[in-house]
This record gives structure tokens, C-alpha cells and sequence, in this order.
């Protein structure tokens, strides 16, 4: 049998937003950019549709999808928003926040993997957000990478990862942010419980909230409870083929052997080779979780026995990089 064709890639002309608009309503998969990372889209409504994105990724079926909605009023459509989600979409969305709330029971049980939550957000890419508005329904939408594998930040991962899968990739360009959103679980308003950390920081909800938001950081690296609360938040998880190896400071004089990667956090001072990287010249935060999963990628193409990466100082975005990076490396 002939392999598949190819996913068609899609620049964001009217035209093409007004076809891909009718391939969701028709119950295809459209691989799209959000500020965060590229999702693998389909009608939220659409039970069938939605069972398709499991196949595409080989994701199993208890791990649950984020449902994109375009307006703060189709919130209520899909779920039970209380007090305290109101506050913080109004402040952060649209934008990379992600709330899990009580779902509707329009929601197909496929979309939140038999849970009586949903977990919803409103994406701030132009692109997805025109597409979502001509769609005229929520979308559900995962990362748009096979699972288990490194989330994808262009077009063209989406392409290497899904492109026999998926039949049509819009392309938003370079995802601004580059790491998953943050999730807080809102089902009890009272004790919010951060199960993802992200671009909005922990600091910044409690501001919002005027509370504390639970956070049990060392669930992320084991599979404990909190992979329970979400259980796409396994140990393992945005992981390359070649092993990761983290370390709190790399010393410029110790990189070698050459046949590993060794990725700085800022651009070390005089040492250079074809085995040394870094993940923002500055070190700047925003700029290293940008290019974080994309160097990733380039350095998973078999050149190297091993990648060696320096972890994040600091909190909030440095959290969420840290967090990507202990799944990376987890075995
Ligand atoms: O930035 C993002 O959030 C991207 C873009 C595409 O929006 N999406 C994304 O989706 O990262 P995904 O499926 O790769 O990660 C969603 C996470 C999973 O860990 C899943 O377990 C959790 O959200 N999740 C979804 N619904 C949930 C629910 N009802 N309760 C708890 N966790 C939930
Ligand atoms: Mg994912």
C-alpha cells in the first residue's frame, strides 16, 4: 500500500482559515499554532472527531484534552465557571492559562477522559483565534506531537512528528512562548491547586486570587498524585530519544566528551565547540523557554550519546523550564 500523503501546510490567509474552519466542522483534524505550543485541533463537540486525535497522537484514552474557546461568554457553554475562574480569565485570557472546571454534559466523555471536569482556555494566537471564531464551536486541541515526544513550537514539528497522520497543518509561525500553558485546578474555588506550572506564574494567580495555589512540585517528577489529578502529567513526558542529563551549573573547562551536548543556560564566556550550545545569549528566561523544546529537537537527531542541559534559576518562568526539563530527563 502507498504510505499516506503528506499533511498540507496552510499560511493564514482568509481563505485557507475559511476551509480549515469547514474541515473542523466536518470532523477533521487541523494541527494549529497557539502562543504556547502548535495543538492538534478538533470539533470539541464532536465525540468522533475527537476520538481521532487520540489515534493521530497514539495517546492512551485516559488523558484527558484542554478545550480552546474563542469569547469569555462560551465558557459557561462548557462548563461551571465560579468566581475565582472569572477572575483569572478575565486577567489572563486570552492567553496561556488553562482552567479545569466542572464540564457541561455536552462535552463528550472522550474529551475529558471520563472526568466530570473539563479543562478550558482561550488561546491568544491571531491565527487560532480567527480560525476558532469562523469555526463557530470549541476546540478540542493536545499538543500536536506523538505521545510522549517533545512538544512542538513550529509548523514544521508538527510536520516531522504527525505529517502521515494528519491531513492539514496551519502554520502560525515560531510559538511565542514555547512551553505548555499553566494549568490550575479550579473545582473548589477555595483551594486552587497549580497541576501544571507555565508562562503564568504561580505568584501572579495568587496576586489574582488573593489565596495560595497549591503546588506540589516534586509530583511533576515522580508519577504520584498529581498524575492522578492529570494524568497527562506523568514522569515522563516531552521526552527526546537521547538521554537527558540536568545539572545545576555546567563549568565551561568540563565539556567533553565531544560526542555528548552540552547546552548552557546564557552563552558561556570563551569556550566554544561544535558540541557546545546555550539556550538564550543573555540567559534570559523568556528567550530559553522559547527555544527550549526545539533545541531539544535539533539535538535529537542521533549526534549526540547524551544531552546535558543546565537547569533555570529563580522562579515562575524559570519553574515551568525546570519542570520540562526533569520530564525530559526522566527514564
Ligand atoms: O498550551 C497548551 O496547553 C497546549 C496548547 C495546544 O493549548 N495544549 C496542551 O495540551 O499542552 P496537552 O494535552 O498536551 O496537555 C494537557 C494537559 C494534560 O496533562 C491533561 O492531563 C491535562 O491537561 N488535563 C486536561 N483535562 C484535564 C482535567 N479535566 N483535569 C485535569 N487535567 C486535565
Ligand atoms: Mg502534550
Amino acid at each position: 500500500m502507498p504510505p499516506p500523503p503528506a499533511a498540507r501546510r496552510y499560511r493564514g490567509t482568509p481563505r485557507n482559515l475559511a476551509c480549515l474552519a469547514r474541515c473542523l466542522r466536518d470532523g477533521e483534524l487541523v494541527a494549529v499554532p497557539t502562543e504556547t505550543v502548535y495543538g492538534l485541533a478538533a470539533n470539541a463537540l464532536d465525540a468522533r472527531a475527537c476520538r481521532k486525535i487520540f489515534s493521530a497522537k497514539g495517546r492512551p484514552a485516559n488523558d484527558p484534552l484542554i478545550v480552546h474557546i474563542h469569547a469569555l461568554r462560551d465558557l459557561a457553554l462548557i462548563a461551571e465557571p465560579n468566581a475565582a475562574a472569572l477572575k483569572l480569565a478575565k486577567k489572563f485570557w486570552p492567553g496561556p492559562l488553562t482552567l479545569v472546571l466542572p464540564k457541561k454534559p455536552v462535552v463528550p466523555t472522550v474529551v475529558s477522559a471520563g472526568r466530570r471536569s473539563v479543562a478550558v482556555r482561550m488561546p491568544a494566537h491571531p491565527l487560532f483565534r480567527r480560525l476558532l471564531k469562523l469555526a463557530g464551536v470549541p476546540l478540542a486541541a493536545p499538543s500536536a506531537n506523538p505521545f510522549g515526544y517533545v512538544s512542538p513550537t513550529t509548523a514544521t514539528h508538527v510536520q516531522q512528528g504527525l505529517g502521515r497522520k494528519i491531513r492539514h497543518i496551519l502554520d502560525g509561525g515560531v510559538a511565542r512562548i514555547g512551553l505548555e500553558s499553566t494549568i490550575v485546578d479550579l473545582r473548589d474555588p477555595r483551594r486552587p491547586r497549580l497541576l501544571r506550572p507555565g508562562a503564568i506564574t504561580r505568584a501572579e494567580l495568587e496576586h489574582t486570587l488573593g489565596c495560595v495555589v497549591a503546588w506540589r512540585r516534586q509530583a511533576v517528577t515522580k508519577a504520584t498524585s498529581a498524575a492522578q489529578l492529570s494524568p497527562g502529567l506523568l514522569a515522563r513526558h516531552y521526552s527526546p530519544k537521547t538521554p537527558v542529563v540536568l545539572h545545576q551549573k555546567i563549568v565551561a573547562a568540563h565539556t567533553q566528551p565531544a560526542n555528548e551536548a552540552w547546552v548552557f543556560f546564557a552563552k558561556p564566556p570563551g569556550r566554544r565547540g561544535r558540541n557546545v550550545f546555550w539556550l538564550d545569549p543573555q540567559g534570559g528566561l523568556r528567550g530559553a523557554a522559547r527555544r527550549l523544546f526545539s533545541t531539544l529537537r535539533r539535538l535529537d537527531d542521533g549526534r549526540f550519546q547524551k544531552i546535558h542541559v543546565e537547569l533555570a534559576r529563580g522562579a515562575g518562568l524559570a519553574d515551568a523550564i525546570n519542570d520540562r526539563l526533569q520530564r525530559a530527563a526522566a527514564r
